[in-house]
């Protein structure tokens, strides 16, 4: 198969890249490190060929309405140019138990899974809880000065390269509309887990676990982003993952 990873340089994406690889599919990178601005413009030519795009884009925003501006813009620009390329399949990430959490950062996913299925193409939304490298995106995205911010948060953590193999056996499958929750085999507290990685990278920063105000922060906080029990479980746990890849890649 011909698949196209839009955010091909991200966290997961660069899993997802070496997920296909490994399969034998050949790849369309799409970013704008790779020379494609997904807010506009049509990428139809390199998608020629293509049976599946697989939708890992993300923005470093809390604004949920930078946010939705980013996922319906992107949304649409897949949307346009894959059809124009008679792509037959997009498949799109999301958040595992963020219903009813309509603001902020939840607010835009809860956007982007809308743009995603109003869209032209026939399309799979898996959900997945926040990747076990949540933590190592919180320490480098959280500061205040010298202070890491940790929202109070109880997660089932789950490891991106587990989630891109997923992302990839939903892409090489028919359009299902929406796929089966991904999350983790173990709750986790997120200021533990910050914890974790600030002694394994040997790091004397400064650590403050917080309550975010609003719906976001009191979904991360109550445990309901750890999803039901209807969910498909990775089987990587963090203090695994924190042993082996845990380390930037
Ligand atoms: N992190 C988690 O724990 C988690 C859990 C569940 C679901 N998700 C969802 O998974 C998705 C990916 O998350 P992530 O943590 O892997 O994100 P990330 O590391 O921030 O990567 C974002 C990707 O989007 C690309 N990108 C950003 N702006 C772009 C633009 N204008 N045009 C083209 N490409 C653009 C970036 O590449 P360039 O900079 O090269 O453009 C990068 O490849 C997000 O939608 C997120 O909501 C994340």
């Amino acid at each position: 198969m011909k698949i196209a990873v839009a955010g091909a340089t991200g966290t997961v994406g660069r899993y997802v890249v070496d997920v296909a690889r490994e399969r034998g599919h050949r790849l369309v990178l799409l970013s704008r490190r790779a020379g494609h601005d997904l807010t506009s413009g049509d990428v139809s030519a390199a998608l020629a060929g293509v049976d599946a795009i697989v939708d890992v884009l993300g923005i470093q925003t809390l604004s949920r309405r930078r946010a939705t501006r980013f996922f319906e813009a992107t949304s649409d620009t897949l949307h346009r140019s894959g059809a124009r390329a008679g792509v037959p399949h997009l498949v799109a990430l999301s958040i595992v138990g963020i219903d009813g959490v309509d603001s902020s950062y939840y607010g835009a996913k809860l956007a982007h899974e809308r743009a995603v299925e109003t869209g032209i193409l026939p399309h799979t939304v898996l959900r997945a809880a926040q990747f076990h490298e949540f933590a190592r995106q919180t320490v480098s995205r959280g500061a205040f000065g010298p202070v890491v911010i940790v929202p109070k948060a109880r997660l089932r953590p789950v490891a991106a390269h587990e989630v891109a193999g997923e992302l990839v056996r939903v892409a090489e499958g028919d359009p299902a509309g929406r796929a089966t929750d991904l999350v983790g085999p173990r709750d986790e507290i997120l200021w533990d887990m910050v914890r974790a990685v600030l002694a394994q990278d040997g790091s004397r920063r400064p650590a403050r676990q917080i309550a975010l105000p609003g719906r976001m922060g009191a979904a991360m906080a109550s445990g309901r982003l750890r999803g039901t029990d209807e969910v498909r479980r990775g089987v990587v746990t963090f203090s695994e993952w924190l042993r082996s890849a845990g380390v930037p890649r």
